[in-house]
Order: structure tokens, then C-alpha cells, then sequence
């Protein structure tokens, strides 16, 4: 029997999101300037909307010793949980500039160790968290990280 998963999500502007959802995409994208990528000079900036209403932002950051780096997304979710062990996640944006130094005209999207983070926290709120990811002047809407990772692990 074959079987079919469906990825959702939306193309929007900025101006059709939520005032909450444009207040956290203008974070990542200045979360980007506190990016430290003196390698690869790719600049990404998340931040994570949590029940509580506070926003945590996260860059990424490099290191000479090259995998002990992580990513936005990863210092972002971990920070949040650190900072934060009873609030839940909610919404993440995700906006990068590029080698040039300028916001990318398309958005990117989780490397696969942050897909499965992430999800740790969307499985840990027990409901959806909404992804956002950021281009120049296009946003892709996802209903949820699990949206990015079919067949994720998990024992939970
Ligand atoms: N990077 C992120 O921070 N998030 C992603 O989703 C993909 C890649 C970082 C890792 C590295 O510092 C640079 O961007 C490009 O490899």
C-alpha cells in the first residue's frame, strides 16, 4: 500500500502576517548581526516566540575547531529552554544574510540536526510550533516542525 505525506505551508508577504509574527521576524533578522561566522561569513538569525510572551533570539556561531559550532537555530531553542524550562515554544522565524552581507532573497530552512532539536520542544508543548522562514520579501509559513521532519526519531 503506498502511502503519501503532504507538506503544507504558506507564501506570504510580510504585511500578511500577524503584528506578533512581522515583531519576530524583524528579530531574527537583527539576531543575524550578532551572528559570529568568521568561516563561512553566512549569517543566521532565529528567535522563538514562548508561551510566556518573552522572544529569545540566537545566532549562529562558529568555532575554529569546525563541529563545535551550532547553528541559529540550535543556540536559539537551547537557550530559550535553558533560560526558560516551563515556558513553551510557540512561533521560530529564521532569516540569514549571505557571504555579500545582504538578507537572502529566498529563505533557508533547518539543517537536519536543528529539525530534530527543535522538535524535542514541539513534542515537549504538545501542540504545534509555527515556522517562519524569512526571504527578502517572501515568508514561508509552516504549520509545524514536524512539517520539516516526517520520520523524525523520537522515544517520546
Ligand atoms: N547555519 C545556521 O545557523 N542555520 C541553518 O539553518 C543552516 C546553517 C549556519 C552554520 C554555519 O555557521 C553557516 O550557517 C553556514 O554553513
Amino acid at each position: 500500500m503506498k502511502q503519501q505525506i503532504l507538506t503544507e505551508y504558506e507564501v506570504l508577504s510580510p504585511e500578511e502576517l500577524t503584528a506578533k509574527e512581522q515583531e519576530l521576524v524583524e528579530l531574527a533578522k537583527k539576531a543575524t548581526y550578532r551572528s559570529y561566522a568568521p568561516y563561512r561569513n553566512f549569517r543566521v538569525g532565529a528567535a522563538i516566540l514562548l508561551d510566556n510572551d518573552e522572544i529569545v533570539c540566537g545566532a549562529n556561531q562558529e568555532n575554529v575547531a569546525f563541529p563545535s559550532g551550532t547553528c541559529a537555530e540550535r543556540t536559539a531553542c537551547f537557550y530559550a529552554h535553558a533560560q526558560y524550562p516551563e515556558a513553551r515554544f510557540k512561533t521560530i522565524a529564521i532569516a540569514a544574510r549571505g557571504v555579500d552581507g545582504e538578507p537572502l532573497a529566498e529563505p533557508i530552512s533547518p539543517c537536519g540536526a536543528c529539525r530534530q532539536s527543535l522538535l524535542q520542544y514541539e513534542l515537549l508543548a504538545g501542540h504545534d510550533v509555527e515556522v517562519l522562514l524569512v526571504g527578502r520579501t517572501k515568508i514561508l509559513r509552516l504549520p509545524s516542525i514536524r512539517t520539516l521532519l516526517p520520520f523524525a526519531f523520537t522515544t517520546l
